[in-house]
């Protein structure tokens, strides 16, 4: 029978996730941890076949066919790489890298050895964003004029997010990253963007919080505020697309969307799945067996990095800072 399992590489939070899926979809689990007891703990609660105190003796098995990278930002390319050189496709969260040439060599890397690069942006498959996309291609909001897209709130972080070596930056490479995703898929890929930076409340290895404004193709307008330092917020908030003829408003928690507008209100509800992580490994274990390219493949993600790393040179020039096409 021919290799399936999933290498988790780093049993973190993250990990978590990603196991529960696996065991929703009943593909067989590897789970490595630089320490033993974790890896074994981790094995024994999601049910996988077996668990390493190594990650690279973990990608040398020989029931692996991928790995899921679930490692801080500044190990995603030697985790890839190492897991590459094995022979395994590469499922890696987000951001694809710290920088663009480190994604670059990643997706160098995974085309050399005819592999699978698939980047772990979970909202991408999250039905309720995926709902957002439809509406907009069906033109159900009409021509799309602004993008709202808003994720303030309070939480003290630790460990490698302390340190903007390990991170690459603060909360928008990391949280904020996914937000930006949605403003490319939903408005565009940005030409120009303009940010700015609040003086920190929470420590973190780059900002706490981050406000975004991107000039869209057609004059479109999108704005991502992103925040871990805003106290007293609700937890439900949302994201809004406003069009010629309707605006819809879509639960950041992936819950339900609002469509209003000339032709009435229309709420939309979503229960299952709601993060996208059991589609999203879904997608990768497919691109996997038939060799099919991924929707959020290495480039992809590497556009993504792209807008991310364009806003930290404005906030760092205090100009907007215009991204190449
Ligand atoms: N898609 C999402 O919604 C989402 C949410 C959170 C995080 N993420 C992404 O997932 C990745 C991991 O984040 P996380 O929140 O899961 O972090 P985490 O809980 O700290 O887990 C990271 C794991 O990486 C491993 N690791 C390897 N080298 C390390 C080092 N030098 N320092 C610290 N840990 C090291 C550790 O696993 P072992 O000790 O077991 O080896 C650790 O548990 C990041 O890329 C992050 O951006 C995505």
């Amino acid at each position: 029978m021919a290799a399936r399992a999933l290498v988790l590489l780093g049993c973190g939070w993250i990990a978590r996730r990603h196991a529960g899926a696996a065991r929703r979809l009943g593909i067989p689990l590897l789970t490595a941890s630089r320490d033993a007891g974790r890896a074994r703990a981790f094995a024994r609660e999601f049910g996988a076949a077996a668990a390493f105190g190594s990650y690279e003796e973990a990608t040398r098995d020989r029931r692996a066919a991928g790995a899921i990278v679930c490692t801080p930002h500044n190990r995603h390319l030697p985790d890839a790489l190492m897991a590459l050189e094995a022979g395994l496709h590469v499922l890696v969260e987000k951001p694809i890298a710290p920088t663009l040439a480190e994604a670059d060599r990643m997706i160098g890397a995974a085309d050399a050895a005819g592999r699978i690069l698939m980047v772990a942006e979970n909202v991408h498959f999250m039905p309720a964003f995926r709902h957002v996309q439809r509406l907009i291609a069906g033109g159900r909001l009409g021509e799309v004029r602004e993008l709202h897209l808003v994720a303030r709130g309070y939480r003290r972080q630790g460990g490698w997010r302390l340190d903007a070596g390990a991170c690459g930056g603060g909360v928008l490479i990391d949280g904020g990253i996914h937000h930006v995703h949605n403003l490319r898929r939903w408005g565009g890929e940005p030409r120009r963007v303009f940010a700015l930076v609040p003086p920190r409340t929470v420590a973190l290895g780059g900002e706490d919080a981050v406000d975004l404004l991107a000039e869209l193709p057609g004059g479109v307008v999108g704005f991502v505020a992103n925040s871990l330092g805003a106290r007293g917020l609700p937890r439900v908030q949302w994201s809004t697309v406003t069009g010629t003829d309707g605006t819809c408003f879509a639960d950041n928690r992936g819950r339900w969307v609002l469509l209003r507008g000339g032709r009435g209100t229309r709420l939309s509800l979503f229960f299952r799945d709601t993060r996208g992580h059991v589609a999203m490994l879904s997608a990768f274990d497919e691109a996997m067996r038939i060799g099919k390219t991924p929707e959020t493949d290495g480039a992809d993600g590497r556009r993504d990095l792209a807008v991310v790393l364009a806003a930290y040179r404005s906030i760092a020039e205090r100009r907007p800072v215009d991204i190449p096409c």
